[in-house]
């Protein structure tokens, strides 16, 4: 072929393959999307990843299906959708913690969450509450901290293994209290809850959207939140930094993602889907029962999703260094 015919067969080529995954994207999806979440069926990452794609799926015409892949305080689940085809056909619903937190905990991570991920929107932030068993002597943050400094070493706290939320919300309460107490490692918050509930360990900080109902049904004690503003869910339980623990806040955001590669159009479509999701009045009056607060719409882009990334990665991670914990 001459050159010149070489060159008019190369761009029709190239303009059929546009075509194509142009009209594949305007059909998308054509079969249910399944999202991967990297903790425990039953926890609060599982709760808003249910609760969300639900109606997004609704919103898409195809089912959204929730696939739980727990384990290593969620870095197991993230490697796994970091390393799916990027055909809009597996997501990620994550949080901060496994995001950006642990990249100060682990010596290395299977993935890095700004170049082996597309982000889709953000998804809510949650503030978190100390809670203890009921059985702690102990009625206010100040007679906790007393209790838990009398009894280091033999005092123990409940996580979802190294960079979950409740591990960071742990890791920075412990350390402003200086204290040393044991980890007690679940797959996620749902199983933990249980635990605490029944007496099993001492305290854990978790996400309000997992333990407001417990709270509510007077199975465990709250003696603070997270929050530098005391939460309309819980008006009469103080803050952690108005008890004494000054500086003291952290709060959860998490967020859709897909694997590095997904098409632009793709990603549209999806994030279309979480914002009309996000609108739904059915949904805000249940996430916000929940303590969930919610993205505006500035804040839902794919784009406001990545700043998030970078800047949590930027507080957090010299945070956690300077806490002292040493990377496993
Ligand atoms: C969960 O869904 O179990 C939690 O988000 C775990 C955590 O990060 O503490």
């Amino acid at each position: 072929m001459k050159r010149r015919n070489l060159i008019i067969a190369a761009t029709a080529a190239a303009g059929v393959a546009a075509l194509t995954q142009g009209a594949r994207a305007q059909a998308y999806p054509t079969k249910p999307i399944s999202v991967i979440v990297p903790f425990s069926a039953g926890g609060p990452t599982d709760a808003l990843a249910r609760i969300l794609g639900q109606r997004m799926g609704e919103i898409l015409g195809q089912q959204i299906i929730i696939d739980n892949v727990a384990g290593a305080g969620g870095t197991i689940g993230v490697a796994k959708a970091a390393r799916a085809a990027p055909d809009g056909y597996t997501l990620l619903f994550a949080h901060m913690g496994t995001l950006a937190v642990n990249i100060a905990l682990y010596k290395s991570l299977p993935y890095d969450s700004q170049k082996d991920l597309e982000p889709v929107g953000l998804g809510g932030t949650n503030p978190m509450v100390l809670v203890a068993k009921k059985g702690l002597p102990a009625k206010d943050f100040a007679e906790f901290m007393a209790w838990v400094k009398a009894n280091q070493k033999k005092a123990q706290y409940g996580m979802a293994g190294i960079g979950a939320a409740s591990h960071l919300g742990g890791l920075m309460l412990n350390s402003m209290m200086k204290v040393d107490v044991l980890e007690i490692p679940y797959k996620g918050t749902g199983p933990a809850l249980n635990d605490l509930v029944s007496g099993q360990f001492d305290y854990m900080v978790d996400q309000a959207v997992n333990v407001l109902p417990q709270i509510k049904a007077g199975n465990i004690k709250p003696l603070g939140v997270s929050t530098l503003k005391r939460l309309p869910q819980l008006p009469d339980v103080p803050t952690i930094d108005e008890s004494g623990l000054k500086g003291y806040e952290v709060t959860i955001w998490n967020g859709f993602f897909a694997p590095k590669g997904t098409s632009k159009d793709v990603i549209a479509k999806l994030n279309q889907a979480l914002l009309a999701t996000l609108a739904d009045e059915k949904i805000r009056v249940r996430l916000t029962e929940l303590a969930v607060d919610l993205p505006s719409a500035a804040e839902g882009s794919p784009d406001a999703l990545r700043n998030t990334l970078k800047a949590s990665i930027d507080k957090w991670v010299p945070a956690v260094r300077a806490a002292g914990v040493k990377p496993e």
